[in-house]
């Protein structure tokens, strides 16, 4: 049994405290938009916040999230896709295949609010998400547009 604070709601599940926080995600609380990709941390498909922090949520067990542990997952980033790294990432039409576009997004917006104007150099660092598809070069533009939104607001 946990209790865990997810986009603002706190919920209970019923699991061992060893199952990773990823399957409670998709399979108990049923918000799906979070990706399992490698399962040990290297791809990023399953990003989320937590404490506004960009985490692998495949790779943290359940048993170590706080109930008063803030997670956000892409579901809970904007209430309709409202985010400015939302609006850019659907200006610059960045997705191929899609599927490791939450995970690029939640690292995205982690990056900008640490760095509201990021460099190449510090995309490159933050953003290690891997894209089989290879998108890197418009997840780059769509991070600048994403900074020059924010910096008018
Ligand atoms: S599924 Fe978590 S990093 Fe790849
Ligand atoms: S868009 Fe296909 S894996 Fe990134």
């Amino acid at each position: 049994m946990a209790k865990l604070n997810i986009n603002g709601s706190t919920r209970d599940v019923q699991v061992e405290p060893d199952t990773p926080l990823l399957w409670v995600i998709r399979e108990q609380i049923g918000l799906t938009g979070t990706k399992y990709g490698c399962g040990v941390a290297q791809c990023g498909a399953c990003s989320v916040h937590i404490n506004d922090q960009v985490q692998r949520s495949c790779s943290i067990p359940v048993g170590n999230v706080k109930e008063t542990d803030r997670i956000v997952t892409i579901e809970g980033l904007s209430p309709n896709s409202s985010h400015p790294v939302q609006k850019a990432w659907a200006e610059v039409d960045v997705p191929q295949c899609g599927y490791c576009q939450s995970g690029q997004i939640m690292a995205a917006a982690a990056l900008l609010k640490q760095t509201p104007k990021p460099t190449d150099a510090d995309i490159d660092a933050a953003m290690t998400n891997i894209c089989r598809c290879g998108t890197y070069q418009r997840i780059r533009q769509a991070v600048h547009a994403a900074a020059n939104t924010t910096s008018r607001t």
